[in-house]
């Protein structure tokens, strides 16, 4: 934030690499959470397993979604090993930061694993960022995951981005619409109660997010880490929306100030960095915290000092 790149925050196309592949996750979890209508189809030691959720012990396999009446919905790719993965990762690194640079964006954000919400990669930020930029080029690279403080501003810039973007921070901004209960373990958390994982799913599955540990992380973990269908508390509902509607335990999204229920008990996004936030505070003030985080970065190129320092 509050380098060039910041100032335009307003005005400029942004475009995540993280936000794209959570735009392809979304369409597929809007998909996913119909099952009621869809079955879901696979090849297991040679015999054919159906169910009415995508199957765990096929992950690895290819699965086919049918509509009700057994016409095919769509063919589902296997998610690829651990191996398949590292090397595949590699190569959507660079294949993603050369589109990006292509497509004519204007700017790309790279986020590392340490991150809150969903999280696409499993680099951390400190390596990430650096190679990312090296990719890119001229092209504004900004830096997310773990940024907090007036030194992760600055760290940032020492990578060689150009800016930082920055969420959990912004979870004890005075304007954020969290549920207070949320709000309070975000102040209160350190920075190893956070868990990555695929738990949160209802509605969006197969999107690794990063939350605080809670009683239903806790539960989850307690008895194994089960797959779905056999989690903890499967099908109960935990929390209500101001409609009246019911929030399932699993579901994805986090609590707003209206949620009634057992909110603590929901999807808590927040990242490693949420050991740093200790106070509520309004966004502008945040904001000329990190922006006071360039005037520690001595000696780096394209820093404008002069224009950012805070009181
Ligand atoms: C409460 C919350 C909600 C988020 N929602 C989204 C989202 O809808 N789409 C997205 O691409 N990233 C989302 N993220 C991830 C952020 O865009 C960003 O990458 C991340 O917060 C940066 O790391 P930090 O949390 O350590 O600051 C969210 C993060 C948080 C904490």
């Amino acid at each position: 934030m509050a380098s060039e790149s910041l100032r335009s925050l307003g005005v400029a196309r942004l475009v995540s690499l993280a936000a794209l592949a959570t735009l392809a996750a979304c369409s597929f979890g809007a998909l996913a959470a119909d099952s009621g209508r869809v079955i879901y189809q696979c090849e297991l030691n040679g015999k054919k397993v159906t169910s009415d959720r995508l199957i765990p012990e096929c992950v690895n396999k290819e699965q086919r979604q049918l509509n009700a009446d057994g016409s095919l919905n769509r063919i589902i790719a296997p998610v690829p090993t651990a191996d398949e993965r590292t090397e595949l990762d590699q190569k959507q690194r660079d294949a993603d930061a050369k589109r990006a640079a292509d497509a004519g964006f204007d700017l790309v954000v790279a986020q590392g694993r340490e991150a809150g919400g969903h999280v696409r990669g499993d680099m951390g930020t400190m390596t990430l960022v650096p190679q990312v930029v090296d990719i890119l080029g001229k092209l504004p690279v900004l830096a997310g995951g773990g940024i907090v403080d007036r030194r992760g501003v600055a760290a940032a810039i020492a990578l060689g981005a150009r800016g930082v973007w920055v969420g959990t921070r912004f979870l004890a901004a005075t304007e954020a619409n969290i549920h207070p209960q949320y709000r309070q373990l975000v102040l209160t958390s350190n920075g190893d109660n956070t868990l990555y994982s695929e738990l949160f799913d209802i509605g969006w599955p197969n999107a690794p997010l990063r939350t605080l540990k809670n009683a239903t992380t806790r539960n989850w973990e307690a008895a194994g880490r089960p797959a779905t269908p056999r989690r903890p508390g499967e099908g109960e509902h935990v929390a209500r929306r101001p409609d009246g509607s019911e929030i399932p335990r699993y579901f994805f999204g986090s609590p707003t100030r209206d949620i009634t229920g057992d909110a603590e008990a929901m999807a808590l996004y927040a990242g490693e960095g949420v050991g740093l936030v200790h106070a509520e505070q309004p966004a502008a003030a945040i904001v000329s915290e990190l922006a006071a985080g360039l005037n520690i970065a001595p000696g780096i190129a394209g820093v404008r000092k002069s224009s950012t320092r805070s009181a």
